[in-house]
């Protein structure tokens, strides 16, 4: 375990997580990182941990430059605790230490570890000094909970961004110049629309607060850092906070006997045909996470179940249950399937389009199981729909 250098005194001395698959729900299939960093001046400076069971790997980081227990600030941009796991174990090596956080950062670091320590409040526009070293705050409310804040360094032009601009992605090549982009990327989109996506106006707003910082690099608290490619990251931030769709369809759905899926094969035909990207996920085989990754910028989005006993599939209920807690706003939507003898299934599908403030453009149901011309039907009603 070794420390990496940023830049002269600072260092990354976060965690790996190579083997995790799940993040509350979002599959990572390419594991994690939780990136803490260490800034070596007259005082010493941590910023952000790891989670809880990946401690002694960041203190072994840690202890290659500088015992723990020198550790002077512990700035903390977000309280959850795949960033605060760690801190409990810094406070005990290093009790003197200052806890820096958002008056919202603080009392969740007191509501989740009950510990009264040293503590600072900072808000938007205060600085402090650790020598020859300074630091600002900007405060970042709901990227990603309400205690969330930017920490930028004048002196090293790196903005420490915590969850804004990361990606669930496990590498030990630790830069955005050496690691493919195109993965980075899709990690990189895969977070926005599992993590970020709901808070897509408090983005906006942190973009504009600060645009005008001269940032060299940004480190992010989990995946890899941004030295080269800032500028497209910040423009793909632009875009997925606007909402802005492009000529794409998503058709999600689960199948009992096959009649639902059906149904979504007419359905994709149509789309196809109007020069649309379309992508097809049929939920047993699909996570609902990689179907949020492409929700990101789709026009439509068309969701099919069967009615089961008196509901929907439990897996189309939980997609859609995941989907509207995303908030992915000006959507269009279809909702199809079959019944046996009582067509809920659209009801309910139709209840979350409402939730979510989708325009619904239409709805299918059929009795059993689709005839030719049933389909026949349902494709030229819908084209003569979709623009
Ligand atoms: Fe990576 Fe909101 O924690």
């Amino acid at each position: 375990m070794k420390a990496l250098q940023i830049k002269e005194n600072v260092y990354w001395v976060g965690a790996l997580d190579w083997e995790l698959r799940n993040f509350h729900g979002y599959k990572t299939q390419r594991g994690s990182s939780y990136n803490a960093y260490l800034i070596i001046d007259e005082k010493i400076t941590l910023i952000d941990s790891v989670k809880h069971y990946l401690t002694d790997d960041m203190l072994k980081r840690i202890r290659t430059i500088v015992d723990p227990s020198k550790i002077d600030y512990v700035i903390c941009n977000h309280s959850e605790m795949d960033h605060s796991g760690a801190i409990p174990e810094v406070m005990k090596l290093a009790p003197n230490a200052t806890v820096i956080a958002s008056p919202k950062g603080i009392e969740s670091l007191k509501a989740h570890y009950k510990q009264d320590w040293n503590f600072k409040t900072v808000q938007s526009g205060d600085t402090f000094s650790t020598g020859k070293y300074s630091f600002s705050f900007l405060l970042t409310p709901m990227v990603h909970w309400p205690d969330n804040m930017l920490t930028y360094m004048p002196d090293k032009k790196i903005l420490f961004s915590n969850d804004a601009f990361g990606q669930h992605l496990a590498s030990s090549e630790m830069f955005d110049d050496v690691y493919p982009l195109d993965i980075i990327m899709e990690e990189a989109r895969k977070y926005y629309a599992n993590i970020v996506m709901p808070y897509n106006s408090q983005v906006r707003k942190a973009l504009e607060e600060s645009k005008n910082l001269d940032i060299d690099i940004i480190a992010p608290s989990h995946g890899v850092i941004w030295r080269k490619h800032l500028d497209k990251i910040i423009e793909e931030y632009k875009k997925w906070s606007s909402n802005q769709t492009d000529k794409k369809a998503l058709i999600v759905y689960d199948t009992m006997w096959g009649s639902t899926e059906k149904m979504a094969k007419a359905i994709y035909e149509v789309f196809e045909e109007k020069g649309f990207r379309v992508y097809i996920f049929n939920l047993q085989h699909n996570h609902i996470s990689d179907i949020m990754e492409e929700l990101i910028n789709a026009e439509y989005i068309c969701v099919g179940s069967p009615t089961l006993n008196k509901n929907i599939m439990p897996t189309v209920a939980g997609f859609l249950t995941y989907m509207t807690g995303l908030s992915p706003k000006n959507r269009k939507a279809i909702a199809f399937g079959s019944y046996g003898w009582a067509a809920q299934n659209i009801k309910q599908i139709e209840a979350y389009f409402a939730e979510a403030d989708f325009q619904v453009i239409d709805s299918y149901k059929i009795n059993y199981i689709p005839g030719e011309e049933q389909l026949e039907t349902i494709k030229a009603t819908l084209s003569e729909k979709i623009k």
